[in-house]
């Protein structure tokens, strides 16, 4: 997929610009990077800090051919990939709270923002856009973000990431895991996945219509979803959503 990367200047999001060419048919691994982002997005409608320059800003295309209700294990699997290739490049030990925000040093790293697009009730083809806190200093964070946000920079004691190394192993290791999923399944994303994992074991809390809800991070189940094990002794699966660790 290296020979797919497009690097763009200032887009309004990378994820509008992956979805047009995978529109106009683009294969599997076609990747934009922008260097800035002037409308990035995160999960639950949220916006995505993207300053120029800054960080690794980009999204691929995948065409995985899959039930609906699997798109939650590429997410896991779009974590993992991230997380190995961060390790790998810069020796920050990241790890992942669950579904698949990156930390570092108990603050987020990197996000992981999954889009499906469907065509006659079936996945036509999904966008896993990755933001990465790469160059980032304190000060280029707003302030409702500082105490939240960190990036490589800051973790790694200072020194800069190089950007195109970064991204050309986050795509590696993306296309060598979606391999190994095609192959043999989720057991082994599944694996990596809780090995990296900072979510298992942990007290958590989140809130539901009905109310809220803790209990210990037992695992995954088969869909991706975190189980939990409340006060009774019964487990629980949360699908979607966010979790506190308490
Ligand atoms: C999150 O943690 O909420 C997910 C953040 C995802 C951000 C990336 S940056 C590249 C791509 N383009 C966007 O607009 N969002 C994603």
């Amino acid at each position: 997929w290296l020979d797919r990367v497009q690097l763009l200047e200032t887009v309004v999001s990378t994820q509008e610009e992956a979805k047009k060419l995978a529109e106009s048919g683009a294969p599997q691994g076609t990747t934009v990077r922008a260097e800035e982002q002037t409308g990035g997005r995160g999960r639950m409608g949220r916006k995505w800090h993207s300053p120029r320059g800054k960080g690794i800003w980009m999204s691929v295309v995948l065409r995985p051919e899959l039930p609906l209700s699997l798109t939650p294990q590429l997410t896991l699997l779009a974590g993992v990939a991230v997380c190995l290739a961060i390790r790998e490049v810069t020796g920050v030990q990241a790890g992942i709270k669950w579904p698949n925000d990156l930390l570092a040093g108990g603050r987020k790293i990197c996000g992981i923002l999954l889009e499906s697009s469907l065509r006659e009730g079936r996945l036509h083809y999904a966008i896993a856009g990755i933001g990465i806190a790469a160059n980032l200093t304190e000060e280029d964070y707003p302030p409702d973000l500082q105490g939240i946000g960190t990036s490589l920079l800051i973790e790694g004691g200072g020194i800069p990431v190089d950007r195109s190394a970064l991204t050309a192993a986050v795509l590696t290791e993306l296309e060598y895991l979606y391999l190994v999923y095609r192959e043999q399944g989720f057991a082994p994303i599944r694996e990596l996945w809780e090995s990296m994992s900072v979510t298992l074991g942990r007290q958590v809390g989140f809130n539901t219509p009905q109310g809220r809800c803790e209990g210990t991070a037992v695992g995954l189940d088969d869909n991706g979803g975190l189980l939990l094990k409340d006060g009774t002794g019964s487990v629980i699966s949360v699908l979607s959503g966010e979790i506190e660790m308490i």
